[in-house]
């Protein structure tokens, strides 16, 4: 699997979780509209064989803010494959959607030049359960630091103060990743998705709360270069310390 070269100014954005049905194509498509609608356009990059995500572009209506689509599960015998993976220049934003079970091998490949990493989790513990090991594999497979700040989860499709909910907020918690975002299970994603929209292309005031956690979310992404600037920063300093200590305990030169 070839993915586009890293490029400076490009927050490269993953959606993930091998668990299908967890609402990763409903995240990357509502994130991108919501940059479609802010500008310039965003780009989103299909690697499930059932193209939910093409699909939902090819339904979006024309008068509304454009999105490059790419279908990156189509395997072309024309093009090589970073032609039929190239973003378009412009891009600042690329949200990449991701297949149910991934092979190892696929998960390095598409977490490698990623700012952000999302991952969806639905309060059940079927889900709780397969979320573990899908964090498990990005921390110890695709060797994803922690402290890089680059992960994140969304507790998706939730009902407040039910008990399946209060254990996956205590289980998101133990892990020390952030939650950035709860959704509702809410008719909202449903008619966006069927429609080709995302909450930012339907009226404000019938969409306000799912809307707001809509925007929670893209907040962090925005928040990538600093986040990518402190982990920077961080490694420097313990980086630091650790020279110092190791300075101290050097054995002093014995003068005779
Ligand atoms: N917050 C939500 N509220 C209601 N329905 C949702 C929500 N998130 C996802 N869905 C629905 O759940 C189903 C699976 O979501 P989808 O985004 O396709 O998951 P995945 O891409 O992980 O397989 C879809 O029918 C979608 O409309
Ligand atoms: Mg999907």
């Amino acid at each position: 699997m070839l993915v586009t070269p890293s490029r400076d100014k490009l927050n490269r954005i993953v959606v993930l979780n091998p668990k299908g049905g967890c609402g990763k194509s409903t995240l990357a498509t509502n994130i991108a509209a919501c940059y479609a609608r802010r500008g310039p356009q965003p780009a989103i990059m299909d690697y499930d064989p059932q193209g939910s995500t093409i699909g939902w572009l090819n339904r979006r209506p024309a008068d509304l803010p454009s999105i490059h689509g790419i279908a990156a599960y189509k395997k072309s015998m024309q093009a090589t494959r970073s032609w039929q993976l190239r973003v378009p220049d412009d891009t600042l934003n690329l949200i990449v959607d991701s297949p149910a079970s991934i092979s190892h091998d696929d998960l390095r490949e598409l977490t490698r030049d990623s700012s952000s990493i999302l991952v969806p989790v639905l309060p059940s513990a079927l889900d709780i359960d397969a979320v573990s090991k899908c964090i498990a594999d990005l921390l110890l497979v695709a060797k994803v630091n922690r402290n890089e700040g680059k992960l994140a989860v969304i507790a998706n499709r939730t009902r407040k103060n039910t008990k399946s909910f209060g254990r996956l907020m205590r289980f998101l918690d133990s892990l020390g990743i952030p939650i950035i975002a709860v959704l509702r299970d809410s008719q909202n994603f449903v008619r966006a998705a069927e429609r080709g929209q995302g909450l930012h292309d339907m009226q404000p005031s019938r969409v306000r709360p799912d809307l707001e956690q809509v925007e929670k979310i893209v907040d962090w992404l925005d928040g990538w270069e600093a986040r990518r600037r402190r982990a920077v920063q961080l490694m420097n300093t313990r980086r630091q310390s650790f020279a110092n200590v190791t300075a101290l305990r050097k054995p002093q030169a014995r003068s005779v």
